[in-house]
């Protein structure tokens, strides 16, 4: 889609009372098979990844209804790809690994180093683009809708955070369904279903990207502290997600998260 759906109005209208599991209904009835789904791996993710499972098997889709995927940009941390493997015998909903190009890599490598990206912002920026922001732009191709696990209070560049955007840079509608949910709201729900979530977490690390660019965080920091932290907190976005004009924003009035 190149322009902002007609139906637009009416979603927003239809959305504004929906619990999480009517939320992920609603959204594959509305754009399944074109609706993508990337995972990081952490524990909103596991949870969307445990939902959407119950919720293809409740309303009796195929495993192919959506397209989840998790960018392996070659950096995760070795318990990531372990609760990766973990994941095929919990979920029937298969998570698809999406890879940079290898020439792109290798140039990158070849030019400024394996680890480059510590050197400056622009080293790290060209690093992102090739293992994340290229491999994303892949696997978006021709989707209508993508469900992400982003949470408003995660961090200072995520406070307007709505449950609903037109991202024009991909041309789809960017699905935000724990966007007012609080980290403490996702562990207890994360208790309550017993859904596996990666050992990193109780390692101190809130936040897991790629391993040389995450570091447990201390008490009292903000949840994404430990990204890229050597960096100033305006510049902890990778690329994957940009900045939507507040027009093509919806949020509810009150924010509900589990209820
Ligand atoms: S990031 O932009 O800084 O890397 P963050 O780790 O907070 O993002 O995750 C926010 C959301 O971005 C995740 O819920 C997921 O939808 C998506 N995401 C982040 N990293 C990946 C990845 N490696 N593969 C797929 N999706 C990802
Ligand atoms: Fe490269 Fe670090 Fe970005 Fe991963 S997070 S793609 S290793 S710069």
């Amino acid at each position: 889609m190149d322009t902002l759906p007609r139906d637009w109005p009416e979603w927003l209208e239809t959305v504004k009372t929906f619990s999480l599991s009517d939320f992920l209904a609603w959204a594959l009835r509305t754009f399944s098979p074109d609706l993508a789904f990337s995972t990081s791996l952490g524990r909103e993710d596991q949870l969307l990844l445990w939902h959407l499972d119950q919720t293809v098997a409740t309303l009796g889709l195929s495993p192919k209804s959506l397209d989840i995927f998790t960018l392996d940009t070659g950096r995760l941390h070795p318990a990531t790809y372990e609760l990766w493997e973990a994941n095929r015998s919990t979920f029937r909903l298969p998570v698809r690994g999406v890879y940079p190009e290898a020439s792109a890599v290798e140039t990158y490598v070849n030019t400024q180093g394996i680890n480059g990206f510590y050197r400056s912002l622009e080293s790290r920026k060209a690093c992102c683009q090739v293992r994340k922001v290229e491999p994303l732009k892949r696997a978006l191709k021709g989707k209508r809708a993508w469900i992400t696990g982003r949470r408003a209070d995660q961090a200072a560049t995520r406070q307007k955070l709505p449950l609903l955007e037109w991202d024009s840079a991909f041309g789809l509608i960017k699905i935000n369904p724990l966007a007012e949910w609080t980290q403490q709201q996702i562990e207890a729900e994360i208790a309550v279903h017993k859904i596996p979530v990666s050992v990193l977490h109780a390692q101190g690390y809130p936040s897991i990207g790629c391993a040389p660019c995450t570091r447990p965080i201390a008490d009292g920091e903000e949840e994404r502290a430990g990204r890229w932290w050597w960096e100033n907190p305006e510049h902890k976005e990778c690329g994957l997600h940009l900045a939507v004009e507040p027009k093509f924003r919806f949020q509810r009035e009150k924010a509900h998260g589990p209820s």
